[in-house]
């Protein structure tokens, strides 16, 4: 079959570097690149680390508003689509280019496959809740990470071409962790350290919730290294804050560094969907810089904490994060998911 697979963004390159390779062992691929990400540190390094194949399309839409953003890729993925004539697109997670993707494809009839469906923080105000929706009631094959995901899309409706196929970033993650800790050049303290990323619209773009999140991370007992999406680094200069003495504010770090990292962390502070579960399978206790999450079993498994932009709430889970948490289970899968997913487009007919 020939499967036109989208991507954009930088938890999408993770994704899509073991599927890949799976899919391209029994398939042609046509690999389209939005252009979503476009720095160095946000796109090129995680195709020269993961070994990804060069996009066939690299689109360059760029950043803008969301329905700039979107409508633009919207118009260029049908281009592709009219020429390539695909027998499935693919599109993963929950950006914009996940939902252009989806978009273009069903107004073209084209079967549209999801990796990582089913996913819900119930939270319509994110953008990443409004695409998942809209990409799942889209899709025609539904790859679910986790028996939530399967039952998420039960409780909308959805069951058919449904698949419980554990989650890519385990596969990604597990191919290369070791090599990580043998590649990473990122200078971490010897003594321990806290990690931090923060990226998400509703903590960067509403300055008394930065300002809350940097100034909890100054009462820290321990250095904290964060890395810095362009766009926090931007509302820092915007809104006047200045890190800590002890927040290192370095460049976004590419995917080897970062698993590294996150393994010698004594604990994270995110407000991203990946960082949680990579913690989780790296028994990391994790500390969530929001109100809701997607990745609820890594909350009821005691390895996570809910503590929203709150100052004393971030410090305090802090403080209290420890290696002495109870289970830990295979919850987001075995690691053989990509290739379940080529076997199930294998098997697909419209
Ligand atoms: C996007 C996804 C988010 C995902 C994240 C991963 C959407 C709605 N959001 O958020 O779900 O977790 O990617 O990192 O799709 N910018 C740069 N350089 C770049 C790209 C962006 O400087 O290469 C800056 C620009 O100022 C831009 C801003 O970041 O306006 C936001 O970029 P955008 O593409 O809107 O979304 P992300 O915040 O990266």
């Amino acid at each position: 079959m020939k499967v036109l697979s989208i991507v954009g963004a930088r938890p999408q390159f993770v994704k899509c570097a073991p599927v890949s390779r799976e899919l391209r062992r029994v398939h042609e691929e046509v690999l389209v690149h939005t252009g979503q990400h476009y720095d160095y540190l946000l796109s090129e390094v995680f195709f020269r680390d993961l070994g990804i194949p060069a996009p066939d399309y690299h689109l360059e839409i760029g950043s803008g508003s969301h329905g700039v953003q979107t409508g633009r890729m919207l118009g260029a993925i049908e281009e592709v689509i009219g020429k390539e004539e695909p027998d499935i697109v693919l599109v993963y997670g929950d950006t914009n280019s996940t939902l252009a993707g989806a978009l273009a494809a069903a107004k073209m009839h084209v079967p549209v496959a999801h990796v990582e469906a089913g996913l819900r923080s119930f939270d319509r105000r994110m953008p990443e809740e409004v695409n998942r929706v809209l990409t799942d009631h889209a899709s025609d094959l539904l790859f679910c990470p986790t028996e939530t995901a399967v039952a998420n899309l039960a409780a909308e409706g959805i069951t058919r071409g449904v698949h419980l196929t554990g989650d890519v970033m385990v596969d990604a993650l597990q191919e290369n962790l070791a090599l990580a800790k043998e590649r990473a050049t990122v200078d971490l303290p010897a003594t321990g350290y806290f990690l931090a990323t923060v990226h998400r619209a509703s903590n960067t773009d509403d300055p008394v919730a930065l300002r809350a999140i940097m100034a909890a991370f100054a009462l820290l007992e321990a250095p904290v290294i964060f890395p810095a999406h362009p766009r926090t680094r931007k509302k820092f200069a915007e809104y006047g804050i200045a890190p800590a003495a002890n927040v290192s504010v370095v460049e976004p770090l590419p995917y080897f560094d970062m698993l590294a990292a996150l393994a010698g962390a004594r604990a994270v502070l995110t407000d991203s969907g990946g960082v949680q579960k990579e913690a989780y399978i790296l028994k990391v206790p994790c500390v969530t810089l929001r109100e809701n999450t997607e990745w609820v079993e890594t909350i009821e498994d005691g390895w996570n904490v809910l503590v929203g932009a709150d100052a004393d709430r971030i410090v305090l889970a802090a403080g209290k994060a420890n290696g002495a948490h109870r289970r830990h289970d295979a919850r987001f899968g075995d690691g053989h998911a990509a290739a379940r997913m080529a076997a199930i487009i294998s098997a697909f007919e419209p």
